[in-house]
């Protein structure tokens, strides 16, 4: 039986003018078990036609059979699968992986063809054995002499039957001994039935094979015949390939998944500087949308809290235009009866009237300026403030003008500098005397104005008929039900007072309202920044498609070689879009690590609030470089897996 038959083979190279007719009408058979040598000058076209027998070119014109298959009718991967398959290549220049040890150069055909990862390193290794590079079997190719590295590639074509033998001037890189060596090899495989086809330029060569093809100018002159075929030559058993079952189909693909995965980590750590500079653009972007997002999330949180210990649900109603209104100390309005009515409506929870004014306090010998706060007794509920010492005011209290006082924190401090009981104690405010009957907790989280100033607290009534003389109030605060909407709350109380004044000549200020309002802005300003660091994001794509670009490019040999043992197009696609996306992912983590580290940093330089990382948005940091990496991967990795197989191994 013919294993390859040829008719009419014509091959043209170039266009228009510069078109040139290499080979012509070239028709010949080659019947299975027998050992051809192909020989011709330099220039005759004994690779040109070496390379459509491989499968690797297409013929311009003519029919070519392989197997009985016509490979005009095949498709690019149909061809890679014969070539896997079927073909074993030698090249004159080995054409190894550099990366791979021994073993795994010879097992890559085995790869591509679906054997498990053990049973091919097991045959791998027996083929090497055989072919005495037991103990290479861990070497780079660039640890092996010229004539191992032949016999590595040998062991290659060997790996998934090596039916049909192809080796192109396999001793044209060696010395005569050599050379021999490998012949001789040659020469045992065919006689174990491998069907072998050598090109050469060398007479000596061709006389190991049965039969010698001279080609000159791309046309056969001469086809002899030194030794007949054998009567019966021995068939090498056929490898069963067809039709895997889908569990091993599977197997297969996720082996094949793994491989590509395998030799992208190892492409990422042969040039490990570049990768990560690579990488920098990705580590950049994603540190600074992660921290962004942490740092607007955590001066958030902090800001609400800070609203929140202002008290939760209440509205204050200050006279004035609104904030900053230069006036609004002067205007009086507010009365106690507004307090009052207010308080009797349904959607008001509780309603505390304020008073305030500064002046100086007087306790034994120490004076200070202190603000004096006449409050209702739910003040300290409304406004969430502990109790530290003794004990608040209570609503008979308020109501009989008790002379009573709560000081805060700052003026106990400065008052009782050395500590102890401040309850029981007597202070003079505006010369009229206050018993202080207890002392606040300090407050950790403050919102607005200035800290600093001492704050006393006395019933106010008492500080409207004891101590100011005044009408007026200087605000009022209400606490709104938990089940009515502030805004409806404001607005009816808005309404509520604008009758009672006949003219709007207050403001309110909800602390719902603030929040959000808060809320908005930070939110605003993290998506602007998130968007600035997602150019920068888009920036370090664009740097990892160029360095996947320059990777093709500097692995074409190699992609040539996968290729030609039966590789196809989507496991070369694959292999390098795993490489972009990995190198996008490991950015990605870094960027990640990077970001905490920063919070990290921020801590111990900024008290008060920390960074708050959600691991949302660090998942969808993630989910950012790898859709990077494969936006920008695809095009460079689609590239690759478009090569002509001849263009890429002929490419140095
Ligand atoms: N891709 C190509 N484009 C244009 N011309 C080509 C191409 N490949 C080969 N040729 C030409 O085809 C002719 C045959 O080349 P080929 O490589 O087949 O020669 P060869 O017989 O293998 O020679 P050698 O013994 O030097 O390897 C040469 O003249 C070469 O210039
Ligand atoms: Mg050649």
């Amino acid at each position: 039986m013919n294993i390859i038959e040829l008719h009419k083979i014509n091959k043209f190279f170039g266009e228009g003018e510069n078109r040139v007719h290499i080979l012509k009408d070239v028709t010949f058979s080659v019947s299975d078990g027998d050992f051809v040598a192909i020989i011709g000058q330099s220039g005759s076209g004994k690779s040109t036609l070496m390379n459509i027998i491989g499968c690797l070119d297409v013929q311009t014109s003519g029919i070519y059979r392989i197997a009985g298959r016509d490979t005009n009718a095949l498709n690019p991967d149909q061809l890679a699968d014969l070539r896997g398959k079927y073909i074993g290549f030698i090249f004159q220049r080995y054409n190894l992986l550099a990366t791979l040890p021994a073993t795994e150069n010879t097992a890559l055909p085995a790869v591509y063809a679906g054997m498990g990862a053990k049973e091919r390193t097991a045959r791998a290794d027996a083929l090497l054995t055989d072919l005495g590079l037991h103990n290479k079997l861990g070497n780079l190719p660039s640890e092996l002499s010229g004539g191992q590295q032949q016999r590595v590639s040998i062991a290659r074509a060997l790996m998934n039957g090596g039916h049909l033998i192809l080796a192109d001037e396999p001793t044209g890189a060696l010395d005569s001994k050599s050379g021999e060596n490998v012949m001789e090899i040659l020469t045992d495989l065919n006689s174990k039935g491998h069907t072998v086809i050598v090109v050469t330029h060398d007479h000596n060569v061709a006389n190991y094979a049965s039969r010698v093809i001279e080609i000159r100018d791309g046309e056969v002159i001469s086809d002899t015949r030194s030794r007949p075929m054998p009567e019966n030559p021995p068939v090498i058993a056929a490898r069963h390939f067809e039709s895997p079952s889908l569990r091993d189909r599977l197997g297969a693909r996720a082996d094949q998944f793994k491989e590509a995965f395998r030799m992208s980590v190892q492409a990422i750590l042969a040039h490990k500087l570049r990768s990560l500079l690579t990488m920098l653009g990705i580590i950049i972007g994603i540190a600074s949308v992660v921290s962004v997002v942490a740092l607007g999330r955590g001066s958030q949180a902090k800001i609400i809290s800070d609203i929140s210990s202002m008290g939760t649900n209440t509205i204050d109603i200050f006279p004035g235009e609104g904030f900053g209104d230069r006036h609004s100390g002067r205007i009086k309005t507010l009365t106690v009866d507004d307090a009052e009515i207010l308080g009797k409506q349904m959607y008001v929870d509780s309603v505390t009237p304020n008073i305030s004014g500064t002046s100086d306090l007087v306790y034994r010998n120490t004076t200070v300026t202190a603000q004096l706060n006449g409050v209702g007794e739910q003040y300290f509920t409304v406004k969430a403030l502990e109790i530290d010492q003794g004990r608040l005011f209570t609503a008979e209290e308020v109501k009989a003008n008790a002379s009573y006082a709560v000081i805060d924190d700052n003026t106990y401090k400065k008052l009782f500098p050395s500590g102890g009981d401040a309850v029981g104690e007597t202070i003079l405010f505006k010369r009229k005397p206050l018993k202080i009957i207890g002392v606040l907790k300090k407050q950790e989280k403050t919102f607005g104005p200035s800290t600093d100033t001492l704050k006393v607290y006395t019933p106010y009534t008492t500080a409207m008929r004891k101590i100011t003389g005044d009408k007026h109030i200087s605000s009022i605060t209400a606490k709104i039900r938990d089940s009515v909407m502030p805004l409806m709350a404001e607005k009816n109380l808005t309404a509520l007072l604008t009758a009672r004044h006949g003219k709007q000549d207050f403001f309110t200020i909800n602390t719902d309202s603030i929040k959000k309002t808060i809320e908005s802005a930070t939110g605003t300003m993290t998506l602007l920044i998130s968007g600035i660091a997602l150019i920068s994001l888009i920036v370090g794509g664009i740097g990892v498609m160029n360095i996947m670009l320059v990777s093709v490019t500097e692995r074409t040999r190699e992609i040539g070689v996968r290729m030609a043992v039966g590789a196809k197009r989507k496991n070369i696609l694959e292999q390098f879009l795993i490489e972009a996306v990995l190198i996008c992912i490991i950015g990605g983590i870094l960027g990640i690590a990077m970001s905490r580290l920063v919070g990290v940093v921020f801590s111990v330089f900024v008290t008060g609030f920390v960074m708050a990382y959600s691991p949302g948005s660090m998942l969808v940091a993630m989910a950012c470089s790898s859709f990077i990496g494969i936006v920008f991967g695809f095009i460079p990795a689609r590239n690759a897996s478009r090569l002509n197989p001849i263009e890429a191994l002929s490419r140095e």
